[in-house]
């Protein structure tokens, strides 16, 4: 008797809740055109400065509409951490992206499925790759190894450092993933998977496919005149699952003969032997994904890039850090063991995320029911942006946010200021980027390497003007040119 009170109160209440919920207003946020909404005030390039101008005016939660969907900008820590991280349970669903995700087969993969069972599963499966006891330890040695192939390559062409860091990138993927050792851009497994990457953020890009716009689209056949979308997502989705099967296929055949290198993909296969078939699948899709994080974020969105760039822009900085470097490692090349004995390099690497973050909107949420949030309504199935450049330059966090300063890290005094930004560029709550260690280790590794061999200087635009930061998803930074002198001749 007494639980079915306490269950009528509790029913009660709730719908006392969401019928109050439903007179509270949504968030404000820039009008827009009957139907297409906010679609057409949206840059194509650098959403999130216009996002950061319009929070000026509307508020740190703001509300667009993109043709009929619902769409929250968030521009604050606060609100970031007090949706995306402590309601994670809610807002850790993926809004579905009917060319690519459906269409084109992306939806099976982890960091596509709504937040559940499989999702969970996949990345506990990555987590278990990329991380625990004893494995650190090979992928150390592994990427010590290729940050000091790519050193050598610098030094013989170093006007050609872009190709060096697309190889180091590309080769890191295949080998740390697959044990797959490639010499050469030319390698057939690369040139596939960068074929298949592209044709990828092709269905990906916003407003190129009208069914994104128009779901039901998805439902006519492919022989129909403008039917072309699903021919095109078919051959996407073909293209990828091949390369995926047979990149796995090569490792697990190694595997069986017993001459496989160590991987990812290797170390899974000889510690799950009486892994099911369903384990495999997952196996295969989560490789790739590893595979592909490794490749889209480290290359296109250029961590390394911004390196060099800062380095020549900055040269006070990148002497403090050069003077680190050589008190520590000496003649020696860096180590990873060296890296807690680095402060100013640890400091000068929170500003490279910091200064233009990869990916300054993260990956799109969706809260998968009504929230209310700051007397404000939060419609079921929005799409929660959290625009990360927002946060990484606001001045209430980062006094003269757009200047590169380590030094404000390592003054701890006011724990009000300053947080570590790796907090933010990873992405947030339950869909945190699972590769965060294996690209925070490459990255200092590499830019330890360098500083010890190297000083970068005169940064120039391709184009002849100002070096900007560019992109639709995944920022980087225009073509430029810069001098890279070796700092010691070659013992
Ligand atoms: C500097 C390099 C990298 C940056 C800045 C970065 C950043 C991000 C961000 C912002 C997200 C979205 C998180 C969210 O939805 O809130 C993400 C997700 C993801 N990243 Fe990374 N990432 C990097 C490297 C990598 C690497 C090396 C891998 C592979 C091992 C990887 C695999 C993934 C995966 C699978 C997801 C989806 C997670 C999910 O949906 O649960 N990333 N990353």
């Amino acid at each position: 008797m007494l639980d079915l009170i306490i269950v009528s109160i509790i029913t009660l209440l709730a719908c006392r809740y969401i019928r109050n919920s439903k007179r509270l207003p949504i968030p404000p946020g820039p009008g827009g055109l009957p139907l297409l909404g906010n679609a057409l005030q949206i840059p194509k390039e650098c959403s999130w400065l216009t996002f950061t101008e319009w929070a000026k005016t509307f508020g740190p939660i703001m509300y667009l509409s993109i043709i009929g969907s619902p769409v929250i900008v968030l521009s604050s820590r606060e609100a970031v951490i007090d949706l995306l991280e402590k309601k994670s349970l809610i807002y850790s669903d993926r809004p579905v992206a009917p060319m690519a995700g459906e269409l084109a087969g992306m939806q099976k993969y982890t960091s596509m499925l709504s937040y559940g069972h499989r999702h969970r599963k996949g990345r506990k499966m990555m987590l278990g790759m990329l991380t625990g006891i004893g494995k650190a330890q090979g992928v150390h040695t592994a990427q010590e190894a290729m940050a000091a192939t790519f050193i050598s390559r610098l030094r013989c062409s170093p006007s050609e450092y872009r190709a060096h860091i697309h190889w180091l990138v590309a080769a890191s993927a295949l080998e740390l993933t697959y044990g797959i050792r490639s010499d050469s851009s030319d390698d057939p497994y690369q040139l596939a998977i960068v074929k298949a990457m592209e044709a990828l953020s092709e269905t990906m890009a916003p407003g190129a496919y009208l069914v994104d716009a128009i779901p039901s689209l998805k439902y006519v056949p492919e022989w129909l005149p403008g039917a072309s979308f699903k021919k095109r997502a078919r051959e996407v989705a073909d293209n990828l699952s091949s390369i995926e099967n047979r990149l796995f296929r090569v490792t697990r055949e190694q595997v069986d003969r017993g001459e496989a290198r160590q991987s990812f993909v290797a170390n899974f296969l000889t510690e799950n032997g009486d892994a099911t078939p369903e384990d495999d699948e997952l196996c295969r899709e989560v490789a790739i994904q590893i595979y592909a994080g490794i490749l889209m974020l480290l290359q296109t969105a250029s961590v390394l890039l911004s390196f060099f760039l800062i380095m020549a822009q900055y040269p006070h900085v990148q002497r403090n850090a050069q003077i680190e470097v050589d008190a520590v490692v000496g003649d020696r090349s860096p180590q990873y063991s060296d890296r807690k004995f680095m402060p100013y390099l640890e400091a000068l690497l929170k500003e490279v995320y910091r200064w233009n973050p990869v990916s300054p909107l993260a990956m799109p949420h969706q809260v998968r029911h009504e929230d209310v949030y700051a007397g404000y309504r939060i419609p079921a199935g929005s799409t929660i942006l959290a625009n990360t450049w927002a946060l990484t330059h606001d001045p209430e966090l980062y006094p003269d946010p757009d200047e590169v300063i380590p030094e404000r890290y390592l003054d701890g005094t006011d724990k009000s200021l300053n947080p570590d930004p790796r907090d933010f560029v990873f992405g947030y709550g339950r869909r945190v980027c699972p590769g965060k260690t294996l690209a925070d280790d490459t990255v200092f590794i590499v830019a330890a390497s360098v500083l010890a061999a190297f000083t970068i200087s005169d940064a120039t635009s391709l184009k002849g003007e100002k070096i900007k930061y560019r992109g639709g998803i995944i920022s980087h930074p225009d073509d430029f040119t810069c001098t890279i002198t070796p700092r010691r001749p070659v013992g």
